[in-house]
């Protein structure tokens, strides 16, 4: 872990505590590998692989309602970036649940995976690799707990897997965030069930998609069975605009809204290609519906 790590003492905006610079740095620092840039105060922000820049227009992608007051909860939130946003804005409640990158050596999955690419080699599943997968020790969560402390953070950790996390237990949320995960997953529509048991309000998905020009009528995933996409085995699928929204419904959202476009580059015409898709999925009947998670098709399409 890292060297700033006590409790106590004040704290300066949105909470954060008041460390000096240098041993914020150090904190950073001590952490072997971050996926998100994150604010620690005092101008140190986390080298992440995800910028500043990135990580704010993800953010503005996801088009949130005022949080003030609100439970939220963050599935996958590994350094925690979106969690600690979602504070900051004055959420009454934040609970930020992971267990995968968690439970994960980073900077050795990120050399092994390496060495594999430069062997030609498809990793093998890291989960079942004992010098990576270390769920007893959660290594990959010292970028989390780093953050958290240095921030005065009073987001609840909860360590577990969604898929079989004890819904009940966990209870229910205002919004959900369900961001880069869907496509990480073996069940994608047992997931969508899951999350209407606990979303409240909103359930905001950002996921890797597919699109093939002249199909956008047809619901449709692509899988992958290895590391075909980005090099890495642990994504399954690509789903297209119409399979997300089709399984928000499906699984018992009535209001499902998307943007093909988050980012704002046009997707190409040409051919099958994947691009990243926000959507938005509210509870209750769809408009003009008679009954609840009507999973038929809107008029014409
Ligand atoms: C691509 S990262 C996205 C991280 C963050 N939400 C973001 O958008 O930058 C996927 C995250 O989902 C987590 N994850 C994957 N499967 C999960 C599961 N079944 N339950 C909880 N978290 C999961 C991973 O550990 C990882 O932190």
């Amino acid at each position: 872990m890292t060297a700033c790590l006590v409790d106590g003492g004040p704290r300066g905006p949105y909470g954060m505590r008041s460390w000096s610079r240098r041993k914020l740095a150090k904190a950073s620092e001590g952490v072997g590998f971050w996926w998100h840039s994150i604010d620690l105060g005092e101008g140190v922000v986390t080298p992440g692989r995800k910028s500043a820049e990135l990580l704010a227009g993800e953010w503005d992608a996801l088009d949130l309602p005022d949080l003030a007051g609100k439970s939220v909860l963050d599935i996958g939130a590994w350094d925690g970036y979106f969690s600690f946003e979602a504070e900051r804005r004055g959420a009454a409640r934040v609970v930020a649940l992971d267990h995968y990158v968690w439970s994960m050596d980073l900077p050795r999955q990120q050399q092994y995976w390496a060495e594999c690419m430069e062997a030609g080699a498809v990793p093998g599943p890291y989960h079942e690799r004992p010098d990576l997968w270390k769920p007893g020790e959660l290594p990959g969560k010292a970028g989390f707990n780093t953050a958290h402390r240095c921030r005065g953070s009073k987001v609840e950790a909860v360590v577990g897997d969604f898929m079989t996390i004890d819904l009940d237990r966990l209870g229910t949320f205002d919004v959900v965030l369900f961001l880069g995960v869907l496509y990480h997953l073996r069940h994608p529509l047992l997931a969508l069930e899951r999350l209407a048991r606990l979303t409240r309000e909103l359930l905001v998905i950002e996921t890797e998609a597919v699109a093939l020009p002249g199909f956008e009528h047809h619901g449709f995933c692509e899988f992958f069975e290895s590391n075909e996409l980005n090099g890495d085995v642990s994504n399954w699928w690509a789903p297209n605009r119409r399979a997300v929204v089709g399984m928000c419904r499906a699984a018992g959202f009535g209001h499902v809204e998307s943007r093909d476009d988050p980012a704002g580059h046009p997707p190409s015409r040409e051919a099958l290609h994947r691009y990243r898709l926000v959507v938005r999925a509210r509870k209750g009947a769809p408009p003009g519906a008679g009954g609840a998670g009507s999973a038929s098709p809107p008029p014409g399409g």
